[in-house]
């Protein structure tokens, strides 16, 4: 009986930890897929509209303060995950009180994400 039991024991462990296993791997597997969606391009009007903000109010000084981060057409869908963060996560950009952005200029760099299939 107690040889049983232990027995059970076991399977119900090995089972569990399997559960655990394939748990991490989907979520491994979604997380791929939210940072493919910051890659994947945007509808090409919306993204020249976010473009005009990236240049007047991020490069200005980023030119002088942060030049490994200049924005482009080219490179701005693979920063759009920084910039997502920096700008609405952890409202960090732009820095400093001398660059706003005003509501329509938040909503238009959201638009682009948006149009990037994120939500
Ligand atoms: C007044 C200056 C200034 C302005 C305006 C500014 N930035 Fe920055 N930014 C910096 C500096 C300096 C750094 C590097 C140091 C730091 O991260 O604080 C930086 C870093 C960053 C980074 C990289 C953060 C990281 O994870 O390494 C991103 C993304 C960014 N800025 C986005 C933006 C965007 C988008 C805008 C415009 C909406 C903007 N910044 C406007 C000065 C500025």
């Amino acid at each position: 009986m107690k040889k049983l039991l232990i027995h059970l024991f076991l399977i119900g462990l090995l089972v569990s930890n399997f559960q655990l296993f394939t748990a991490f791997k989907k979520s491994e597997i979604n997380v791929d897929l939210a940072e493919q969606s910051f890659v994947r391009k945007a509808d090409p009007e919306i993204k020249k509209e976010a473009f005009e903000i990236l240049k007047s109010k991020c490069n200005v000084c980023h030119k002088r303060k942060n030049p490994f981060k200049i924005f482009s057409l080219k490179n701005m869908d693979r920063h759009a995950k920084k910039i997502y963060k920096q700008v609405f996560v952890y409202r960090r950009m732009p820095k400093g009180d001398s660059v706003k952005l005003t509501d329509e200029e938040y909503q238009t760099l959201k638009n682009w994400l948006k149009s990037k299939n994120f939500k």
